[in-house]
């Protein structure tokens, strides 16, 4: 595997001058006291969990003193920081501590992720903010740090972008100041490779950095593949009267288009004019077919083929739901935009 050289050096020096080092977890830096913080910090913004964390640290100075705590107490100090299922974790995991572990936060890598509430990532920023222990970690801005500066593509929820992240993770994690490189990454995701406009001038990794030198950092991490739009087809008749006014049907009120006046539809490849008589008692004429379209809504696509008929005969369709308009009369009518738009175009009304 390519490996930048001298990475962690770069970051370590770049920590020393501009780095965080003044964060209320990093003073007296116990296992437990990290935990805490990179518990709160999993969702929620340094300068929203700063308060929390003192006034939570005030009440439950020590992992016995939380472990002790009723449920409720824990709960109304997380008041606020939603996700209440990580309150619930932590307490759970401070109890674990005190009967499995003897009161003692592990430091075994897979003993303390197998904790509720704690992923691999933050096991290891435990490991290394807290019990000065090597400990690689890998949220969600490192993943964009490593993204970046290897140009990995892909998006890391899949098994083999996250893997090759964690490969580079490991590999640039230095073998002493796991410390400060743990919270130096930390801080160059959030403080200089930031999603958008990435001080990019600023960082120590840039001189090798894949993404910058092709002008692409917007292009890691990649993003979550968008879910297929499912596809529903439909045909639409324009049926029109000897004066060109075109039959329309007032819409259900519920449902798409609900309460408008749009075109009778039939199953996409259906011969409109036998649907016609079958289904309307209308003697029509086919006039063509129109080029087919697609109208996208909030979760399917609809393709729309327009077919073209004329009436030949007298309409016994003048009442309720169903009523033929004529040309000037749709402007006053509610009608779904792309159904105004296609009798808009010269085809249909000419
Ligand atoms: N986010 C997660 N862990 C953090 C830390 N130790 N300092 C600042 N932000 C963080």
């Amino acid at each position: 595997m390519t490996q930048a050289p001298d990475f962690a050096q770069r970051v370590l020096a770049w920590f020393a001058r501009h780095g965080r080092k003044t964060l209320p977890w990093q003073q007296e830096p116990t296992p437990y006291r990290v935990w805490i913080s990179e518990i709160m910090l999993q969702q929620t913004q340094v300068a929203t969990v700063i308060p929390y964390y003192q006034r939570f640290m005030a009440r439950f100075p020590s992992l016995a003193d939380l472990a002790e705590a009723p449920e409720d107490e824990v709960l109304a100090l997380w008041s606020g920081l939603g996700y209440y299922s990580r309150a619930r974790n932590l307490h759970a995991a401070a109890k674990r501590v005190m009967h499995e572990h003897g009161g003692k936060f592990p430091a075994e890598l897979d003993e303390i992720a197998e904790l509720p509430g704690i992923g691999p990532s933050t096991a290891g920023a435990i490991r290394s903010l807290g019990h000065q222990l090597r400990g690689v970690i890998l949220d969600g801005n490192v993943k964009r740090v490593l993204a970046r500066h290897g140009a990995v593509a892909g998006w890391p929820g899949e098994t083999a972008v996250l893997k090759r992240l964690w490969e580079l993770a490991e590999a640039y994690t230095p073998e002493r100041d796991f410390g400060p490189y743990t919270q130096a990454m930390m801080d160059l995701g959030a403080l200089i490779c930031t999603r958008n406009q990435p001080r990019c001038d600023d960082c120590p990794v840039a001189a090798d950095c894949a993404a910058r030198l092709a002008d692409a950092q917007g292009r890691y991490p990649g993003r979550k593949p968008a879910k297929p739009v499912p596809e529903r087809e439909v045909q639409m008749l324009i049926i029109q009267d000897s004066q060109g006014a075109v039959l329309l049907q007032k819409r259900p009120p519920t449902g798409i288009w609900g309460g408008l006046w749009s075109l009778p539809e039939c199953p996409a490849g259906s011969d409109g004019v036998a649907w016609a008589e079958d289904e309307l008692g209308l003697k029509t004429r086919e006039r063509g077919t129109l080029p087919a379209f697609s109208h996208t809504f909030s979760h399917f696509r609809l393709l729309i083929t327009p077919q073209r008929l004329s009436l030949s005969g007298a309409s016994a369709l003048a009442e309720g739901e169903w009523r033929f308009y004529a040309r000037q009369e749709l402007a006053a009518i509610g009608l779904p935009a792309p159904i105004a738009k296609l009798l808009d175009s010269p085809g249909p009304a000419a």
